[in-house]
Protein backbone atom coordinates (compact mmCIF):
# COMPACT_ATOMS: atom_id res chain seq x y z
CA UNK A 1 0.00 0.00 0.00
CA UNK A 2 3.32 2.34 0.53
CA UNK A 3 2.71 4.91 -1.70
CA UNK A 4 -0.58 5.01 -3.12
CA UNK A 5 -3.51 7.30 -2.13
CA UNK A 6 -5.58 6.09 1.16
CA UNK A 7 -8.38 7.59 -0.61
CA UNK A 8 -10.45 5.35 -3.22
CA UNK A 9 -9.60 7.15 -6.85
CA UNK A 10 -12.69 9.52 -7.90
CA UNK A 11 -14.24 7.86 -10.49
CA UNK A 12 -14.96 10.66 -13.36
CA UNK A 13 -18.18 9.44 -15.41
CA UNK A 14 -17.38 9.82 -19.07
CA UNK A 15 -19.58 11.75 -20.71
CA UNK A 16 -22.09 10.56 -22.66
CA UNK A 17 -21.03 10.59 -26.75
CA UNK A 18 -24.31 12.43 -27.49
CA UNK A 19 -23.79 14.95 -25.05
CA UNK A 20 -19.80 16.30 -25.50
CA UNK A 21 -20.25 20.20 -26.56
CA UNK A 22 -18.55 20.44 -29.56
CA UNK A 23 -15.31 22.17 -29.59
CA UNK A 24 -15.99 23.92 -32.80
CA UNK A 25 -19.32 24.76 -34.84
CA UNK A 26 -20.72 21.13 -37.16
CA UNK A 27 -20.56 22.51 -40.67
CA UNK A 28 -24.19 21.79 -40.89
CA UNK A 29 -24.92 24.84 -38.27
CA UNK A 30 -25.80 27.58 -40.05
CA UNK A 31 -26.43 30.23 -37.88
CA UNK A 32 -26.65 30.61 -34.32
CA UNK A 33 -29.83 31.44 -32.09
CA UNK A 34 -30.30 33.33 -28.73
CA UNK A 35 -33.78 32.22 -26.35
CA UNK A 36 -33.99 34.38 -23.55
CA UNK A 37 -36.89 32.97 -21.30
CA UNK A 38 -37.84 35.30 -18.32
CA UNK A 39 -36.08 34.22 -15.23
CA UNK A 40 -34.06 31.73 -16.94
CA UNK A 41 -30.89 31.38 -18.55
CA UNK A 42 -29.97 33.02 -21.77
CA UNK A 43 -29.10 29.97 -24.12
CA UNK A 44 -27.25 30.26 -27.54
CA UNK A 45 -28.39 27.32 -29.53
CA UNK A 46 -26.76 26.44 -33.40
CA UNK A 47 -29.56 26.97 -35.49
CA UNK A 48 -29.70 23.27 -37.39
CA UNK A 49 -31.07 22.03 -40.41
CA UNK A 50 -33.81 19.35 -40.02
CA UNK A 51 -31.52 16.67 -41.27
CA UNK A 52 -28.84 17.06 -39.01
CA UNK A 53 -31.07 18.26 -36.07
CA UNK A 54 -32.22 14.52 -36.13
CA UNK A 55 -29.27 13.06 -35.76
CA UNK A 56 -27.21 14.85 -33.27
CA UNK A 57 -29.15 16.80 -30.16
CA UNK A 58 -26.74 19.66 -29.36
CA UNK A 59 -26.37 20.47 -25.16
CA UNK A 60 -24.64 23.70 -24.48
CA UNK A 61 -23.07 24.50 -21.38
CA UNK A 62 -24.19 26.45 -18.99
CA UNK A 63 -22.21 28.41 -15.71
CA UNK A 64 -24.56 27.85 -12.88
CA UNK A 65 -24.24 30.87 -10.83
CA UNK A 66 -27.61 30.82 -9.78
CA UNK A 67 -28.96 33.83 -11.14
CA UNK A 68 -29.91 34.41 -14.87
CA UNK A 69 -27.09 36.80 -15.60
CA UNK A 70 -25.32 33.30 -16.52
CA UNK A 71 -23.61 33.09 -19.82
CA UNK A 72 -22.76 29.70 -21.18
CA UNK A 73 -19.39 29.26 -19.89
CA UNK A 74 -17.76 29.49 -23.48
CA UNK A 75 -18.92 32.37 -24.07
CA UNK A 76 -16.73 35.85 -24.43
CA UNK A 77 -17.89 39.33 -23.11
CA UNK A 78 -18.14 40.57 -26.67
CA UNK A 79 -20.37 37.57 -27.42
CA UNK A 80 -22.77 37.49 -24.48
CA UNK A 81 -26.62 39.33 -25.50
CA UNK A 82 -25.41 42.15 -22.83
CA UNK A 83 -22.92 43.61 -25.66
CA UNK A 84 -24.54 42.71 -28.43
CA UNK A 85 -28.13 44.00 -27.37
CA UNK A 86 -28.10 47.93 -27.38
CA UNK A 87 -28.81 50.09 -24.26
CA UNK A 88 -30.64 53.05 -23.98
CA UNK A 89 -28.70 55.66 -24.34
CA UNK A 90 -30.23 58.50 -22.34
CA UNK A 91 -32.63 56.48 -19.85
CA UNK A 92 -31.38 53.91 -17.41
CA UNK A 93 -31.68 50.46 -18.50
CA UNK A 94 -34.44 49.22 -16.44
CA UNK A 95 -31.87 45.63 -15.65
CA UNK A 96 -28.36 44.98 -14.75
CA UNK A 97 -25.37 44.08 -16.53
CA UNK A 98 -22.87 42.00 -15.40
CA UNK A 99 -19.30 44.01 -14.82
CA UNK A 100 -17.18 42.49 -17.05
CA UNK A 101 -20.29 43.78 -19.84
CA UNK A 102 -20.13 47.17 -18.12
CA UNK A 103 -16.35 47.87 -18.88
CA UNK A 104 -16.05 46.63 -21.97
CA UNK A 105 -18.93 48.54 -22.91
CA UNK A 106 -17.91 51.71 -21.62
CA UNK A 107 -14.06 51.17 -22.87
CA UNK A 108 -14.70 50.52 -26.04
CA UNK A 109 -16.58 53.48 -26.06
CA UNK A 110 -14.48 55.56 -24.60
CA UNK A 111 -11.89 54.39 -27.92
CA UNK A 112 -13.58 56.88 -30.01
CA UNK A 113 -11.55 59.93 -27.46
CA UNK A 114 -8.51 61.48 -27.83
CA UNK A 115 -5.49 60.18 -26.76
CA UNK A 116 -4.61 62.27 -23.72
CA UNK A 117 -0.79 61.84 -24.13
CA UNK A 118 -1.18 63.36 -27.49
CA UNK A 119 -3.39 66.22 -26.04
CA UNK A 120 -1.82 69.72 -25.47
CA UNK A 121 -4.54 71.54 -24.94
CA UNK A 122 -5.10 73.66 -22.26
CA UNK A 123 -1.56 72.70 -20.95
CA UNK A 124 -3.20 69.63 -18.24
CA UNK A 125 -0.45 67.24 -17.14
CA UNK A 126 -1.39 63.57 -18.81
CA UNK A 127 1.46 61.62 -17.68
CA UNK A 128 2.64 60.55 -13.70
CA UNK A 129 5.02 58.35 -12.30
CA UNK A 130 3.11 54.97 -11.40
CA UNK A 131 3.84 55.35 -7.90
CA UNK A 132 2.13 58.18 -7.81
CA UNK A 133 -0.73 56.39 -10.30
CA UNK A 134 -1.33 54.39 -7.20
CA UNK A 135 -1.21 56.63 -4.37
CA UNK A 136 -4.02 58.51 -6.39
CA UNK A 137 -6.06 55.38 -6.67
CA UNK A 138 -5.50 54.03 -3.04
CA UNK A 139 -7.29 57.89 -1.92
CA UNK A 140 -9.54 57.88 -4.57
CA UNK A 141 -12.65 57.48 -2.14
CA UNK A 142 -11.27 59.80 0.28
CA UNK A 143 -13.76 62.82 0.18
CA UNK A 144 -11.36 65.65 1.06
CA UNK A 145 -13.68 67.56 2.89
CA UNK A 146 -14.03 64.93 5.54
CA UNK A 147 -10.78 66.88 7.37
CA UNK A 148 -11.81 64.87 10.80
CA UNK A 149 -11.32 61.80 9.55
CA UNK A 150 -8.55 62.12 7.02
CA UNK A 151 -6.45 64.47 9.19
CA UNK A 152 -3.14 63.57 7.23
CA UNK A 153 -4.75 64.42 3.89
CA UNK A 154 -5.48 67.52 5.16
CA UNK A 155 -2.15 68.18 7.01
CA UNK A 156 -0.42 67.39 3.42
CA UNK A 157 -2.58 70.09 1.65
CA UNK A 158 -1.27 72.67 4.45
CA UNK A 159 1.90 71.81 3.22
CA UNK A 160 1.48 72.41 -0.37
CA UNK A 161 -0.05 75.40 0.36
CA UNK A 162 2.63 76.53 2.69
CA UNK A 163 5.43 75.24 -0.32
CA UNK A 164 3.82 77.26 -2.56
CA UNK A 165 2.95 80.49 -0.46
CA UNK A 166 6.98 80.43 -0.04
CA UNK A 167 7.72 79.94 -3.86
CA UNK A 168 5.41 82.75 -4.70
CA UNK A 169 7.77 84.78 -2.12
CA UNK A 170 4.18 85.43 0.89
CA UNK A 171 5.76 86.58 3.60
CA UNK A 172 5.40 84.83 6.10
CA UNK A 173 6.77 84.68 10.14
CA UNK A 174 9.19 82.03 11.28
CA UNK A 175 5.81 81.37 13.22
CA UNK A 176 3.19 81.87 11.02
CA UNK A 177 1.38 79.49 8.21
CA UNK A 178 0.18 80.63 4.82
CA UNK A 179 -3.14 81.50 3.85
CA UNK A 180 -4.91 79.44 1.08
CA UNK A 181 -6.49 76.45 0.06
CA UNK A 182 -6.51 73.78 -2.58
CA UNK A 183 -9.48 74.30 -5.42
CA UNK A 184 -10.97 71.93 -8.25
CA UNK A 185 -8.11 74.32 -10.87
CA UNK A 186 -7.68 78.00 -11.13
CA UNK A 187 -10.90 78.69 -12.39
CA UNK A 188 -12.31 77.64 -8.62
CA UNK A 189 -9.31 79.56 -7.31
CA UNK A 190 -10.22 82.54 -9.34
CA UNK A 191 -13.88 82.80 -7.88
CA UNK A 192 -12.62 82.24 -4.42
CA UNK A 193 -10.01 85.26 -4.72
CA UNK A 194 -12.48 87.52 -6.90
CA UNK A 195 -14.94 87.35 -3.80
CA UNK A 196 -12.72 88.28 -1.29
CA UNK A 197 -11.70 91.05 -2.96
CA UNK A 198 -15.37 91.89 -3.56
CA UNK A 199 -15.62 91.06 0.22
CA UNK A 200 -13.16 93.66 0.96
CA UNK A 201 -13.82 96.20 -1.30
CA UNK A 202 -17.72 96.30 -0.53
CA UNK A 203 -16.47 97.04 3.55
CA UNK A 204 -13.93 99.71 2.54
CA UNK A 205 -16.84 101.10 0.86
CA UNK A 206 -19.49 100.89 3.75
CA UNK A 207 -17.37 101.89 6.02
CA UNK A 208 -16.85 105.28 3.83
CA UNK A 209 -20.88 105.50 3.45
CA UNK A 210 -20.54 104.95 -0.12
CA UNK A 211 -22.48 103.36 -2.10
CA UNK A 212 -20.94 99.14 -3.32
CA UNK A 213 -23.60 97.92 -5.84
CA UNK A 214 -21.19 98.89 -9.11
CA UNK A 215 -17.98 96.97 -8.72
CA UNK A 216 -15.86 96.18 -11.42
CA UNK A 217 -12.72 94.37 -12.24
CA UNK A 218 -9.60 95.63 -14.60
CA UNK A 219 -8.38 93.17 -16.59
CA UNK A 220 -6.86 92.48 -20.17
CA UNK A 221 -9.19 90.95 -22.93
CA UNK A 222 -6.95 88.34 -23.07
CA UNK A 223 -8.04 86.71 -19.92
CA UNK A 224 -9.12 83.20 -19.96
CA UNK A 225 -13.07 82.42 -19.95
CA UNK A 226 -13.26 82.25 -16.29
CA UNK A 227 -12.90 85.87 -15.59
CA UNK A 228 -15.82 86.40 -17.76
CA UNK A 229 -17.53 83.47 -15.63
CA UNK A 230 -16.45 85.69 -11.93
CA UNK A 231 -17.60 88.88 -13.20
CA UNK A 232 -21.49 87.24 -14.76
CA UNK A 233 -21.78 84.71 -12.24
CA UNK A 234 -21.08 87.06 -9.06
CA UNK A 235 -22.72 90.83 -10.71
CA UNK A 236 -19.30 92.37 -11.63
CA UNK A 237 -18.72 94.67 -14.16
CA UNK A 238 -15.45 93.11 -16.45
CA UNK A 239 -13.46 96.21 -18.11
CA UNK A 240 -10.92 94.74 -20.58
CA UNK A 241 -8.19 96.33 -21.59
CA UNK A 242 -7.79 95.88 -25.54
CA UNK A 243 -5.44 94.12 -26.95
CA UNK A 244 -3.49 95.77 -30.30
CA UNK A 245 -2.08 94.35 -33.45
CA UNK A 246 1.13 93.11 -31.81
CA UNK A 247 0.76 93.07 -28.58
CA UNK A 248 -1.70 90.95 -27.41
CA UNK A 249 -1.45 90.74 -23.36
CA UNK A 250 -2.48 93.31 -20.67
CA UNK A 251 -0.88 97.02 -21.46
CA UNK A 252 -0.09 98.18 -17.84
CA UNK A 253 -0.28 101.94 -18.46
CA UNK A 254 -4.05 101.37 -20.39
CA UNK A 255 -5.32 98.92 -17.32
CA UNK A 256 -4.63 101.56 -14.45
CA UNK A 257 -6.04 104.34 -16.93
CA UNK A 258 -9.58 102.29 -16.57
CA UNK A 259 -8.95 101.92 -12.69
CA UNK A 260 -11.70 103.92 -10.78
CA UNK A 261 -12.59 103.89 -7.19
CA UNK A 262 -15.37 100.92 -7.91
CA UNK A 263 -12.31 98.63 -9.10
CA UNK A 264 -12.46 95.72 -6.75
CA UNK A 265 -8.95 94.71 -8.50
CA UNK A 266 -6.72 94.48 -11.61
CA UNK A 267 -6.01 91.14 -12.35
CA UNK A 268 -2.74 89.98 -14.29
CA UNK A 269 -1.83 86.70 -16.12
CA UNK A 270 1.72 85.46 -15.90
CA UNK A 271 1.35 82.86 -18.62
CA UNK A 272 -1.50 84.13 -21.15
CA UNK A 273 -3.63 81.72 -22.32
CA UNK A 274 -3.34 82.47 -25.98
CA UNK A 275 0.76 83.19 -26.05
CA UNK A 276 1.97 82.04 -22.73
CA UNK A 277 3.26 85.67 -22.56
CA UNK A 278 3.86 87.00 -19.16
CA UNK A 279 2.03 90.39 -18.38
CA UNK A 280 4.52 93.02 -16.64
CA UNK A 281 2.78 92.56 -12.93
CA UNK A 282 5.75 95.05 -12.23
CA UNK A 283 5.15 97.73 -13.99
CA UNK A 284 1.55 97.64 -13.00
CA UNK A 285 2.44 97.52 -9.21
CA UNK A 286 4.44 100.47 -9.56
CA UNK A 287 1.97 102.84 -11.65
CA UNK A 288 -1.52 101.39 -9.27
CA UNK A 289 1.06 102.28 -6.12
CA UNK A 290 1.63 105.90 -7.66
CA UNK A 291 -2.44 105.91 -8.75
CA UNK A 292 -3.24 104.70 -5.53
CA UNK A 293 -0.97 107.38 -3.69
CA UNK A 294 -2.55 110.08 -6.11
CA UNK A 295 -6.41 109.24 -5.64
CA UNK A 296 -6.51 107.93 -1.95
CA UNK A 297 -7.79 104.48 -3.20
CA UNK A 298 -6.35 100.97 -2.41
CA UNK A 299 -7.16 98.90 -5.16
CA UNK A 300 -5.05 95.78 -5.15
CA UNK A 301 -3.45 93.58 -7.79
CA UNK A 302 -4.67 89.25 -8.25
CA UNK A 303 -1.78 87.19 -10.64
CA UNK A 304 -3.14 84.81 -12.62
CA UNK A 305 -0.25 82.44 -12.53
CA UNK A 306 -2.75 79.26 -13.75
CA UNK A 307 -0.10 78.15 -16.06
CA UNK A 308 3.49 80.54 -15.13
CA UNK A 309 3.04 80.19 -11.04
CA UNK A 310 4.66 76.99 -11.57
CA UNK A 311 7.55 78.12 -14.08
CA UNK A 312 8.73 81.75 -13.26
CA UNK A 313 9.67 80.27 -9.93
CA UNK A 314 12.22 77.83 -10.80
CA UNK A 315 13.09 79.56 -14.28
CA UNK A 316 13.20 83.15 -13.92
CA UNK A 317 13.85 83.62 -9.91
CA UNK A 318 14.93 87.12 -10.26
CA UNK A 319 11.33 88.25 -11.62
CA UNK A 320 9.31 89.71 -9.94
CA UNK A 321 5.59 89.10 -10.47
CA UNK A 322 4.51 87.63 -7.30
CA UNK A 323 3.87 88.85 -3.42
CA UNK A 324 7.47 90.73 -3.26
CA UNK A 325 5.09 93.19 -4.86
CA UNK A 326 3.54 94.88 -2.05
CA UNK A 327 -0.27 95.16 -4.44
CA UNK A 328 -0.38 91.57 -5.01
CA UNK A 329 -2.65 90.55 -1.92
CA UNK A 330 -3.63 86.73 -4.10
CA UNK A 331 -2.68 84.41 -6.48
CA UNK A 332 -3.95 81.16 -8.34
CA UNK A 333 -2.10 78.35 -10.18
CA UNK A 334 -2.72 75.12 -11.76
CA UNK A 335 -1.74 72.31 -10.17
CA UNK A 336 -3.04 70.26 -13.03
CA UNK A 337 -0.89 72.11 -15.81
CA UNK A 338 2.83 72.81 -14.57
CA UNK A 339 2.06 71.87 -11.33
CA UNK A 340 2.29 68.27 -12.77
CA UNK A 341 -0.78 66.41 -11.46
CA UNK A 342 -3.72 65.17 -13.08
CA UNK A 343 -6.50 67.56 -13.56
CA UNK A 344 -8.37 68.41 -10.66
CA UNK A 345 -6.34 70.42 -8.79
CA UNK A 346 -5.86 74.52 -8.09
CA UNK A 347 -4.44 76.89 -5.61
CA UNK A 348 -5.01 80.30 -4.38
CA UNK A 349 -2.72 82.00 -1.87
CA UNK A 350 -3.45 85.17 -0.08
CA UNK A 351 -0.68 87.44 0.72
CA UNK A 352 -1.65 87.77 4.56
CA UNK A 353 -4.84 87.03 6.81
CA UNK A 354 -5.92 90.64 6.77
CA UNK A 355 -6.95 89.67 2.87
CA UNK A 356 -8.92 87.44 2.78
CA UNK A 357 -12.22 88.40 5.32
CA UNK A 358 -13.35 86.21 7.94
CA UNK A 359 -17.30 86.53 6.41
CA UNK A 360 -16.08 84.49 3.63
CA UNK A 361 -15.07 81.06 5.85
CA UNK A 362 -17.85 78.81 6.96
CA UNK A 363 -16.87 76.74 9.97
CA UNK A 364 -18.51 73.34 9.96
CA UNK A 365 -18.32 70.60 12.38
CA UNK A 366 -20.19 67.63 11.24
CA UNK A 367 -17.22 65.45 12.04
CA UNK A 368 -16.79 66.22 15.88
CA UNK A 369 -14.24 69.73 15.66
CA UNK A 370 -14.28 73.14 13.93
CA UNK A 371 -13.23 72.86 10.11
CA UNK A 372 -12.79 75.95 8.75
CA UNK A 373 -13.68 76.02 4.53
CA UNK A 374 -13.74 78.47 2.26
CA UNK A 375 -14.15 76.69 -1.48
CA UNK A 376 -17.17 76.87 -3.55
CA UNK A 377 -18.09 72.92 -3.12
CA UNK A 378 -17.98 70.67 0.11
CA UNK A 379 -17.28 67.20 -1.21
CA UNK A 380 -14.16 66.84 -3.62
CA UNK A 381 -11.67 63.54 -3.82
CA UNK A 382 -8.48 63.78 -2.04
CA UNK A 383 -6.07 62.06 -4.44
CA UNK A 384 -5.28 65.40 -6.66
CA UNK A 385 -4.03 66.47 -3.53
CA UNK A 386 -1.43 64.03 -2.50
CA UNK A 387 -0.34 63.81 -5.93
CA UNK A 388 0.27 67.45 -5.52
CA UNK A 389 2.48 66.61 -2.59
CA UNK A 390 4.13 63.71 -4.05
CA UNK A 391 5.19 65.99 -6.93
CA UNK A 392 6.21 68.56 -4.71
CA UNK A 393 8.62 66.01 -2.38
CA UNK A 394 9.62 63.76 -5.58
CA UNK A 395 10.49 66.02 -7.94
CA UNK A 396 11.33 69.31 -5.40
CA UNK A 397 12.73 72.58 -6.43
CA UNK A 398 15.82 70.64 -8.69
CA UNK A 399 13.08 68.58 -10.35
CA UNK A 400 10.65 71.55 -11.19
CA UNK A 401 13.11 73.45 -12.90
C1 LIG B 1 -4.48 82.14 -17.60
C2 LIG B 1 -5.48 81.10 -17.20
N1 LIG B 1 -6.29 81.32 -16.15
C3 LIG B 1 -7.19 80.40 -15.76
C4 LIG B 1 -7.34 79.21 -16.42
C5 LIG B 1 -8.35 78.22 -15.93
O1 LIG B 1 -7.66 77.19 -15.33
P1 LIG B 1 -8.31 75.82 -14.85
O2 LIG B 1 -8.47 75.00 -16.08
O3 LIG B 1 -7.27 75.27 -13.92
O4 LIG B 1 -9.60 76.11 -14.17
C6 LIG B 1 -6.52 78.94 -17.53
C7 LIG B 1 -6.67 77.67 -18.27
O5 LIG B 1 -6.18 77.48 -19.33
C8 LIG B 1 -5.56 79.89 -17.92
O6 LIG B 1 -4.75 79.69 -18.98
Amino acid sequence: QKGRPIAAPVRRPRPRKRERAPTSAPASIHSWRTDSIPGRLAVTFPVVPATARRRRTMVVTVAATGSDTAEPLHSTTFASRYVRDQLPRYRMPSGSIPKEAAYQIISDELMLDGNPRLNLASFVTTWMEPECGKLMMDSVNKNYVDMDEYPVTTELQNRCVNMIAHLFNAPIGEDETAIGVSTVGSSEAIMLAGLAFKRKWANKMKEQGKPCDKPNIVTGANVQVCWEKFARYFEVELKEVKLTEGYYVMDPKKAVEMVDENTICVAAILGSTLTGEYEDVKLLNDLLVAKNKETGWDVPIHVDAASGGFIAPFLQPELEWDFRLPLVKSINVSGHKYGLVYPGVGWVIWRSKADLPDELIFHINYLGTDQPTFTLNFSKGASQIIAQYYQLIRLGFEGYK
